[in-house]
Formats: structure tokens, C-alpha cells, sequence
């Protein structure tokens, strides 16, 4: 008898498109098998399929030898799955603590009253599992912030409820995307006792660090089929890149080819705002100013000062000499161009193609009609390498990578001279993340400033002329990273009086 979980013969097709075909995959008890792919490799589609939400075109399933069948959500719970899928569906109406319990019978008293008190206390204890008591239970779930709502589903996943199989197997699909470093380590320990109680856990990821460090086992997919699986202490980064693209992949940052002479783009002098406090810089032409800090320290809020979206309380805030714009419309006619953070809330409209979406600021309805624009919007496609079934596919079918890239594309499009990234390489596939790097330097060499909010240390480092340091909303220092190392950094976003 074969332990764990076979899943075999894995075949998914849309219309022409097959997406996954004959994929196998063999998760063992107390390990932790690492996915990876490019972005539309068919990771969270074999996820769905494993979670019985779509429905597959062929699949056999054997739990600890003997075959089960899986064709909806609840035969998936039944066999004791938990997933955590990589689109953040909360109901945001409804408290965290209902979104913890949800789909579970609510606690009642006499049997007809709900027990709220109960409820928190449940919704309380699952998020202590994780480490967490910042999160008031009682908040609405669409109040959250990105990471607390990922903190949310997560917690929701873990909890246990009475009657209920043991469960086997926990599904992550890309957990850490919008998870800060602190709450990612938290993870990380919660996934080290899921493993020791001998559950098995596949585990989505694009950080190659993560994997190598988290992972018993790693499977890569490459266009629907799986190329390799290994031990993690059998093989290397370079073999993980290899397989997932094909070739040769630049592991790194390019360097800078222009200096951009004198000039000012932007300054920012002595600025306090709800959410900011003694903010001070200048940004010249092409020049890079990295923006960091704990999770909710500011890093958002100092972008949305050039779109009018954060009001300064004080001090000024000036774009080329003149008043900062007062509305994103004014900005983006003024040069300034925006990749949000949430780009399936913020920055997508989710129902229609590739195409008007990359170009969405760019054209009054008519225009998109015409053929230029078709060729203008699929070399920006080709430059942010996007894989779709061509500009038309609605962007909710894209898988979440390309959907970044289609925000990437728009912000291009538009020869920005102020560019504002939020996260730009959150959730990218290796090979497009360097693409991405290329084409912030090669803006930044034609004289755009660019300011870039990232959790991702080493891409800071990578990229920066310049770092600033936020605690809390106010800005702690402005760092130059040559010779940093992502921990000088890392610890650089603490208040001094945390260190000691
Ligand atoms: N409902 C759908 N209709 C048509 N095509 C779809 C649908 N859902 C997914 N696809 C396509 O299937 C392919 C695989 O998508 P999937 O979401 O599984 O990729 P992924 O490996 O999870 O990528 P990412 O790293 O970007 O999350 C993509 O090309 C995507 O466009
Ligand atoms: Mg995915």
C-alpha cells in the first residue's frame, strides 16, 4: 500500500486550451511538496481541481492506497482537504469571525439563539494558532487590509470543528504573496506543526527562497505538465529556474546603463497626513527611491500623495514645481502613472479583455476600436510577456500573475515621468519579474522617477538608488543600499527600542 495521496493522470481543458494535462502528483504525510511554474503554468487550476471546484476532464485520486472520488467541495472537505486558494474571497460583509466559521454550523445557546460570544471565541483561538491577536474579530472582513484578509483565510482553513474527518492535507496557494516577513515566519511555524502532526501540505509559491527552505519536495509545472519533481536536497535553484522556464534565466538585477543629469521630478517637504509624519525627499529624473517598512507603516499612503488620494495635514507636496495633482485623473494627465497594490479590487475591471484594460486611461471608447491600438496594446502584452489567449480574454480568466502584468502594462503605456509601484512584482514568475526589472531600469534610464514600495528586500536592494525607511507613518531615515544585505535592511524597519 502506497501512504498519503496519488493524484494522477490530472487533465484540465478550456475549449482549445488545454491547461493541464496528465499531470501526477504524490503529496506524502508529514512533508511539505513545494509547487512551482510560471505564471499560467496550471498551478492553481490543478488546485481547483483538487479542491473540486471545477470540475476536471480526468483525474484518479488514491487516499492511502485505495481510490476516492472528488468532484465537489464538500467530497474534497470529506476526505479531509483544506485549501486556501489564491484569490482572497472573503464575504466582506460579514465580521471576521463569521468569515472564520464560515460554512460550519453557527454555536448556539437553547438551540435557536446564536452564541456569539462563542463565535469570537472560536475565531479568536484560530487566529492565536496563528500567532495573530492585532485582528478584532468583529471587524468586517472587507475593512481588512490585504495581508489580515490572507491572515483571515488562512485561519479559517485551520480550524477544526467538530465531527470532522482529520484533515490530510492543506492546500497554500501562494499564501506569502500578500503576507509582510513577520506574518510569513508565523506561517511557516504553523505549517512546521501541521507537518509534525503528519498532515501533507502542497505548498504554492514563486519565491525560490521560500521553497528551498520550507519544502521536503518540489514539483515544477511548465504549459499544463509537470517537468520535474525532486527531492529539494536533490536538486538546485538554478534546475528549478531551468525548469520552469525552459532556459537560462538572469537571476538578478540589471544594472544601470544612464545617469540621468540634474532636475528635480517630485519633493516632498516636512509633510505630516492621517497616515504620515515628517515625510521629506527629493526624487530626481530616472532616479529609484525604494519605499519600506513593516507591514502598514505608510508605504502605500506616501504613493497616494501624488494622486491625491492622501491630503497633506501640512508641509508640501510638489510635482514639478507645482501643486501635487488632487485627483488620479489629474495625475495621470500630469504623468503620473500608478500600479496599486490590489489589483483585482483597485485595478482591474475584471469582466473585460486584456486589451482595454492595459489600455484603460488611455482611450476615449471609440478609439479601441481601432487598429493601432490593437498593436499597441498587444507589443505592451509582449513587453510584460503575457501569457493570455489573446487581448480579448476577460481578465478574470488570466491567472494572477498575468493579471499584474496587464496593471504593468498600463502604467508603461502611458510614458509615465512619475511611476508609483506598489508591490509590482508580487505574486510574477520568475522569468517576468526580471522582465519587469528591465523595464524600471530602462524607464528610469530615459529619466522617469520611480518610487517603489516593496516588502521584497533583496529586489530594494536590487534596485534602489535610494531607500526610505517608514515606522509607524513617519520616516525614519533615507539609506543608501550599496553594500546592504537584506537583514542590515530588515532591521533597519524596527524602532530602535524593539532591538535591544
Ligand atoms: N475559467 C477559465 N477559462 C479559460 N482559461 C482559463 C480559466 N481559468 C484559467 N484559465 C487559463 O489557464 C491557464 C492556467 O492558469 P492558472 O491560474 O492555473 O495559472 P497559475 O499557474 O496559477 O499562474 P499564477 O502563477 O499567475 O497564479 C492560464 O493560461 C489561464 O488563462
Ligand atoms: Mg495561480
Amino acid at each position: 500500500m502506497t501512504d498519503g495521496l496519488e493524484f494522477s493522470g490530472l487533465t484540465k481543458r478550456y475549449g482549445s486550451a488545454t491547461v493541464l494535462s496528465n499531470v501526477s502528483l504524490h503529496l506524502r504525510p508529514g512533508r511539505v511538496h513545494g509547487l512551482m511554474g510560471e505564471n499560467g503554468a496550471g498551478k492553481s487550476t490543478l488546485i481547483k481541481l483538487i479542491a473540486g471546484v471545477v470540475p476536471a476532464d480526468a483525474m484518479t485520486l488514491r487516499k492511502d492506497g485505495a481510490e476516492i472520488a472528488v468532484t465537489s467541495p464538500a467530497d474534497a472537505a470529506a476526505a479531509g482537504f483544506r485549501i486556501i486558494h489564491q484569490e482572497l474571497n472573503l464575504v466582506p460583509q460579514l465580521s471576521v469571525a463569521e468569515n472564520i466559521l464560515l460554512g460550519q454550523p453557527l454555536p448556539r445557546r437553547l438551540g435557536v439563539l446564536v452564541d456569539w460570544p462563542e463565535l469570537a471565541r472560536r475565531a479568536e483561538a484560530a487566529l492565536a494558532e496563528l500567532g495573530i491577536d492585532k485582528i478584532d474579530v468583529w471587524q468586517q472582513a472587507g475593512s481588512l487590509g490585504l495581508g489580515d484578509r490572507m491572515l483571515v483565510k488562512i485561519a479559517a482553513a485551520l480550524v477544526s470543528h467538530k465531527g470532522e474527518v482529520a484533515p490530510c492535507l492543506y492546500v497554500l496557494d501562494e499564501p506569502t504573496a500578500a503576507l509582510a516577513e513577520a506574518e510569513a515566519e508565523k506561517l511557516f511555524s504553523v505549517i512546521a506543526r501541521l507537518k509534525a502532526r503528519g498532515a501533507a501540505i502542497l505548498y504554492v509559491s514563486h519565491r525560490l527562497n521560500e521553497v528551498m527552505r520550507l519544502c521536503d519536495d518540489v514539483s515544477v509545472l511548465r504549459n499544463g505538465q509537470n517537468v520535474m519533481t525532486a527531492e529539494v536536497g536533490h536538486t538546485s535553484r538554478a534546475e528549478i529556474i531551468l525548469q520552469m522556464t525552459g532556459r537560462d534565466v538572469a537571476d538578478g538585477y540589471p544594472a544601470r546603463s544612464a545617469r540621468v543629469a540634474g532636475g528635480e521630478v517630485c519633493r516632498v517637504v516636512a509633510v505630516s497626513s492621517p497616515k504620515l509624519r515628517d515625510l521629506d525627499f527629493i526624487l530626481h529624473p530616472g532616479e529609484i527611491l525604494g519605499i519600506c517598512g513593516l507591514d502598514g507603516a505608510g508605504q502605500t499612503e506616501v504613493l497616494r500623495l501624488f494622486l491625491g488620494l492622501e491630503r497633506p495635514k501640512s508641509g508640501q507636496v510638489l510635482l514639478q514645481s507645482s501643486p501635487a495633482p488632487r485627483s488620479p485623473a489629474e495625475a495621470w494627465a500630469r504623468g503620473v502613472a500608478y500600479v496599486p497594490r490590489e489589483r483585482r479590487s483597485e485595478g482591474l475591471m475584471m469582466r473585460m479583455g486584456t486589451r482595454p484594460n492595459a489600455l484603460l486611461p488611455h482611450h476615449a471608447g471609440v478609439w479601441a476600436r481601432l487598429a493601432p491600438e490593437r498593436t499597441w496594446a498587444n507589443d505592451l502584452s509582449g513587453q510584460v510577456g503575457l501569457k493570455s489567449a489573446g487581448p480579448e480574454q476577460s481578465v478574470w480568466r488570466l491567472s494572477g500573475g498575468n493579471q499584474q502584468k496587464v496593471v504593468f502594462a498600463r502604467a508603461l503605456a502611458g510614458n509615465p515621468r512619475l511611476l508609483l509601484l506598489d508591490e509590482p512584482t508580487r505574486g510574477v514568475d520568475v522569468g517576468a519579474k526580471f522582465e519587469i526589472y528591465k523595464l524600471m531600469r530602462d524607464l528610469s534610464d530615459q529619466g522617469c522617477a520611480i518610487l517603489l514600495a516593496s516588502s521584497d528586500l533583496p529586489e530594494l536592494l536590487g534596485m534602489a538608488d535610494r531607500v526610505l525607511v517608514l515606522q509607524g507613518g513617519r520616516q525614519s531615515a533615507i539609506l543608501d543600499p550599496a553594500g546592504m544585505a537584506p537583514n542590515d535592511l530588515l532591521h533597519a524597519l524596527y524602532p530602535a527600542t524593539e532591538m535591544s
